[in-house]
C-alpha cells in the first residue's frame, strides 16, 4: 500500500485545489485501491502538529473551478510555532509525522518560502515533490506558475474598469498591483489591461520621466492616464539604497504603499487630481481561469507520474512548454525577477508604454 501525503502552504491562489484533483485522480486512476491519500491540514503546520485525514476520491470531485484550497494553509510555520508549548523543534516533528503516518511521499503545493522548507525536508531524507503555485509568478525553474493566469485576468479587468471611470473624469489613476518583490503580475496585466505607465521593482522608475509622459498625453489630447504600479516598486533613489535604508524612509513616510506616495508625488508635480485602486486580496481569490485548470490538472498529472516512478526531490515545472521536473535543490532560496530587456517589456515599449526610467 503505497501511501502520500499532500499539502498547500504559503498565500492561497487559484488552481490549487484543481492541481489537488489532479494528483488525486491520476493516483487513483494508476494505483487504485492500492493507495492511500492524505490531506494535511493547514499547510505545513498540520505536518508539525500532526493535523491531517483520509482522502477518498469523492473529496477530489467538483473542486476544478473553486478557488482557495480545501486542505487550508498557513503562512511561516517555523516563526509562528515558535511561541508555542513544545514546538521547539519543528523539523523534527515534520519528520517524526511524516514517519508515523507511513508517508511514502509528500507533495507540497507552494511558492518561494515552501519550496525552501521542501528542499530542507528533502535534504533530511523525505521523499518530496513540489508543484510550483503563487500570483506572483517568481519561482526560480519554471516558466509559469498556476495562479499566476488569473490574477493577471483580475488585475487587468481592474484596469479595464478604471478605464471606463479615468477616461470620463479625465482623471490620471494609479493601479497597485500585487506581485512582492517583482514585476510579472504588473507587467503582464499591465499590458493586457492598456496601462499607459507599468511601474516595475525590476526597472526603479523617476517621477519626472511620468510626468513627462502625462504631460505628453496631455498634449495629445487624452485626458486620462492608467499607471499600473506594482506593489514593489521603486523609484531610482530608492534603489541606491540598502534594505535597512529603504525600510527606515518608507517607515518615516505616512503612506500606506507605494502607490500612495507616488499620487503624492505626481499631484505636486503635475497639479492633476491622482486616484488610486488597490484591488489587494481579491487578486488571489476566487475561481481559477480556464488555463490554471488545465495547467494544475497537469502539474498534479505530472507529480503523480514521479510517485509511479519514485523520482523524489524534484519539483513540477514548465519550461517552453514542456512539463519537466527540476530539482528541488536547485529552486530553492532563488527569485526569478523580470529581466529589464525581455521580450514583454519590448512589446510594451514599442507601444509607446512607459516603465519610467
Ligand atoms: O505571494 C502572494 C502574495 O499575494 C503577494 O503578491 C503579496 O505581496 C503577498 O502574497 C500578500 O501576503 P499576505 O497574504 O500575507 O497578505
Amino acid at each position: 500500500m503505497l501511501k502520500v501525503g499532500v499539502l498547500t502552504s504559503g498565500g492561497d491562489c487559484q488552481g490549487l485545489n484543481a492541481a489537488i484533483r489532479g494528483l488525486g485522480k491520476a493516483l487513483l486512476c494508476t494505483f487504485g485501491s492500492d493507495i492511500t491519500i492524505y490531506g494535511i491540514e493547514d499547510g505545513y503546520r498540520g505536518l508539525i502538529e500532526g493535523n491531517y485525514h483520509r482522502m477518498v476520491p469523492h473529496d477530489f470531485s467538483g473542486i476544478i473551478n473553486l478557488g482557495g484550497t480545501i486542505l487550508g494553509t498557513s503562512r511561516q510555520p517555523f516563526k509562528q510555532m515558535r511561541s508555542m508549548a513544545g514546538g521547539t523543534d519543528k523539523v523534527k516533528n515534520m519528520k517524526d509525522n511524516y514517519n508515523k503516518m507511513g508517508l511514502d511521499c509528500l507533495v507540497v503545493l507552494g511558492g518561494n518560502g515552501t519550496h525552501k522548507t521542501a528542499n530542507l525536508l528533502s535534504q533530511k531524507g523525505l521523499s518530496v515533490i513540489t508543484l510550483p503555485k503563487t500570483i506572483d509568478n517568481d519561482i526560480w525553474g519554471t516558466d509559469i506558475t498556476f495562479g499566476f493566469q488569473s490574477a493577471v485576468d483580475v488585475a487587468a479587468n481592474v484596469l479595464d474598469c478604471i478605464h471606463t471611470t479615468a477616461t470620463s473624469h479625465g482623471r490620471i489613476f494609479i493601479v497597485e498591483v500585487m506581485g512582492h518583490k517583482v514585476g510579472w503580475l504588473t507587467l503582464h496585466a499591465g499590458l493586457a489591461g492598456s496601462a499607459d505607465a507599468i511601474l516595475l521593482p525590476e526597472i526603479p522608475y523617476k517621477v519626472d520621466n511620468i510626468v513627462k509622459m502625462i504631460n505628453h498625453r496631455s498634449k495629445e489630447g487624452k485626458r486620462f492616464s492608467i499607471l499600473a504600479v506594482a506593489e514593489g516598486a521603486l523609484s531610482q533613489e530608492e534603489a541606491q539604497m540598502s534594505k535597512k535604508e529603504l525600510k527606515a524612509k518608507r517607515a518615516a513616510e505616512p503612506y500606506p504603499s507605494v502607490s500612495y506616495r507616488l499620487a503624492h508625488d505626481l499631484e505636486q508635480a503635475t497639479g492633476h487630481e491622482i486616484r488610486v485602486t488597490v484591488p489587494g486580496h481579491i487578486q488571489r481569490g476566487g475561481n481559477p481561469c480556464p488555463y490554471d485548470r488545465v495547467l494544475s490538472t497537469r502539474f498534479g498529472v505530472a507529480a503523480a507520474q514521479l510517485i509511479k516512478q519514485k523520482k523524489y526531490g524534484y519539483m513540477v515545472a514548465m519550461r517552453n512548454n514542456v512539463i519537466v521536473p527540476v530539482p528541488l535543490c536547485e529552486v530553492a532560496g532563488k527569485l526569478k525577477t523580470v529581466p529589464p530587456d525581455c521580450d514583454v517589456i519590448q512589446t510594451a515599449r514599442d507601444i509607446g508604454i512607459s516603465f519610467g526610467d
